[in-house]
């Protein structure tokens, strides 16, 4: 599918989720475009039934149900680079990364999903499911995901434009962010939960993330 450009002339409308960790990053995996049409429950059927999940099967997803989730997060869906999820002044601070372990097809590590090209760009391989559970409190449910996706609030431009709201703002943004991805999971049949006990420096510390940017939730998800 042909990606919508970025608005011409506004350097600062970089995709946010561009990899800013600088690492080996010889993988890239592209992900399948979501079907614009397709068979399954309603909107008001997933609003329905949705449900935290904090126990997975020990199975993998699909890269299609992979895809198809991230692009529900944030995904790519109009000009200018506009995405699934609304944002104050079409900054999109949340970047996301994705910490793979049992997708189909998907070498298991630490990834940055890039909203307006829909890919995964490997910042570096092994599965980090126990760590990142340690510093997510022990939750054992980080263990069980097949993928965690992390959303990180890099505030930079949006403190430009809207001053001490924008960590405020950066949280309402993963609340919608987070809901897409719960209310597609549900959609698809997979389990999903949204975790707010985090250690922010222990992530950042594991994960090598840049000193701008903060982790705020973690989106994991499964076959249940
Ligand atoms: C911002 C946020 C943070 C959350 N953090 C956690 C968490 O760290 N651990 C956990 O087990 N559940 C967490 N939850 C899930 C809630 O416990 C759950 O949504 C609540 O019990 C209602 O259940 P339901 O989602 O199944 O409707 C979080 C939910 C939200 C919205």
């Amino acid at each position: 599918m042909k990606r919508p450009p970025l608005i011409a002339n506004d350097s600062q409308v970089v995709p946010p989720s561009v990899p800013t960790v600088r690492d080996v990053a010889t993988e890239q995996v592209t992900l399948p475009v979501p079907p614009a049409v397709h068979d399954g429950p309603t909107l008001d059927d997933c609003l329905r039934i949705r449900r935290s999940s904090r126990n997975f099967l020990a199975e993998p997803v699909s890269l299609a149900d992979t895809g198809r989730l991230l692009w529900a997060s944030q995904g790519c869906t109009g000009l200018g680079g506009l995405r699934t999820a609304p944002s104050a002044g079409a900054i999109y601070p949340i970047r996301s990364y994705v910490l793979a372990a049992a997708i189909e097809g998907v070498t298991p590590g630490f990834y940055s999903y890039d909203a307006d090209a829909g890919s995964l760009r490997l910042l570096r391989k092994g599965d980090r499911r126990r760590s990142l559970a340690r510093a997510a409190a022990g939750q054992t449910c980080v263990e069980e995901c097949a993928f965690a996706l992390l959303l990180t609030g890099w505030y930079k431009r949006a403190v430009r434009e809207f001053g001490d709201a924008a960590p405020r703002l950066a949280a309402m943004e993963c609340g919608h962010i987070g809901q897409n991805f719960c209310l597609q999971a549900t959609a698809l049949g997979l389990g999903a939960i949204g975790l707010g006990r985090l250690d922010p420096e222990a992530v950042r510390l594991l994960l090598r993330l840049p000193e701008d940017e903060e982790p705020l939730y973690l989106l994991l998800a499964g076959r249940i």
